[in-house]
């Protein structure tokens, strides 16, 4: 993909771009090590706001030259991945350009589909086939993937999804919802019930996530959906969720493993477009980096030290459920909360070895 001064202004897109990319390759890498067929969906494709004639700031071009990679890194240890990617894309002119960009793509098969993503639906499980599948779902705004009507995609076995849940986007119409958005948040959140989570009184904003990867887990039976936050590049609040759903833990700990890197990128992207918007406004020199950054704890180290705390106490209601519980239904119970990494994990689990007894297998 491009550096960030192909997203300037648009850094939340940097930080979106860097986490397919990287989590892509994890995946696409781990399913190529014993199955032999990979099967990418970009249900939005674009491309949308590019800088570059190539397209190498999109996500369709970022998949395809993430896949090749991999494909090549499989095939040095003998292993022969049969890579195919589907585009879809409903509006005319960026679908031309797409098809255009995919129509020189030789070496992976490509296909770009020109319609409204829940329409397509019987043509993506088509494509997709008995195939292992990563399905990109990344709007523009909260309709268009209504979560009963993706339901074939989400419960589509071997297969994960990534939504982009446009948080702040649907805050603004969540705060005074009119009753003729109401069908479409019904939609967004696969039926009724989402109007309590907008009348909570703490902690709203992880009510309302909470809500939505329930709702997804359920509708898609898949056994983990957990969500990374892509913060606002200039201002202190959230701009959108990465929302993942996948049946297997290996899924959970890779997609934890991104987020610990992507998070560090963030704090980096952040400081520096904090700093530029600074500078526009009023026109003083740049503080140096060590000037800028905030003292321990930061905001992050805090959100960080709620949430560890956050997946303890679900971890002791199950230990006081069950006398025994395996090392591994404690990791993944843990990693499903944001910003708990494997490291926490086994801290935690070390700090509390003489209460517990864990079972290292089933
Ligand atoms: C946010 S942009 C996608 C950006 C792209 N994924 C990237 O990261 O480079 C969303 C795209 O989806 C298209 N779109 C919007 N609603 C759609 C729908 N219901 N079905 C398919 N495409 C849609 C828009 O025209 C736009 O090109």
């Amino acid at each position: 993909m491009k550096s960030i001064d192909y997203y300037l202004g648009r850094e939340q897109t940097y930080l979106k771009h860097f986490f397919l990319e990287r989590y892509l390759e994890r995946v696409a890498y781990n399913i190529g090590s014993f199955a032999t067929d990979f099967v990418y969906v970009d249900g939005f494709s674009g491309p949308w706001q590019s800088q570059n004639e190539d397209f190498h700031d999109t996500s369709f071009i970022i998949a395809i030259n993430r896949l090749r990679l991999v494909r090549s890194g499989l095939a040095k240890i003998g292993r022969n991945l049969k890579v195919r990617c589907l585009f879809i894309e409903k509006d005319p002119a960026a679908f031309s350009a797409l098809e255009g960009a995919v129509s020189k793509i030789s070496d992976i098969q490509c296909k770009s589909l020109r319609g409204y993503f829940e329409e397509s639906i019987p043509n993506i499980k088509e494509f997709i086939g008995r195939s292992f599948s990563l399905v990109f779902i990344d709007p523009t705004g909260w309709t268009g993937f209504g979560l009963r009507q993706i339901e074939p995609i989400l419960r589509h076995a071997p297969g994960e999804v990534i939504v982009n849940f446009m948080f702040d986007y649907i805050n603004r119409f969540l705060e005074n919802p009119s009753d003729d958005l109401a069908p479409s948040f019904n939609d967004l959140f696969g039926g009724p019930g989402w109007e309590s989570a907008l009348s909570a009184t703490s902690r709203r904003e992880e009510v309302i996530v909470a809500l939505y990867c329930e709702r997804m887990r359920s509708i898609g039976k898949f056994d983990y959906v957990t969500s990374t936050r892509i913060l606002n590049p200039t201002k202190d609040r959230t701009y959108f969720y990465l929302i993942y759903g996948t049946r297997h833990p290996k899924g959970l700990i890779e997609f934890r493993k991104i987020e610990e890197s992507a998070l560090v990128e963030q704090e980096k992207v952040r400081l520096n477009a904090k700093e530029a918007n600074r500078l526009e406004r009023t026109s003083q020199p740049l503080l140096s980096g060590l000037e800028q950054l905030s003292s321990p704890p930061t905001p992050l180290d805090i959100e960080r030290s709620l949430r560890l705390a956050e997946a303890e106490g679900r971890l002791r209601e199950k230990l006081e459920r069950h006398s025994r519980i395996s090392y591994d239904s404690a990791l993944t119970l843990m990693l499903q909360t944001p910003l708990v990494f494997q490291s926490d994990v086994k801290a935690t689990l070390q700090r509390w070895q003489s209460e517990i007894t864990l079972r290292l297998k089933g």
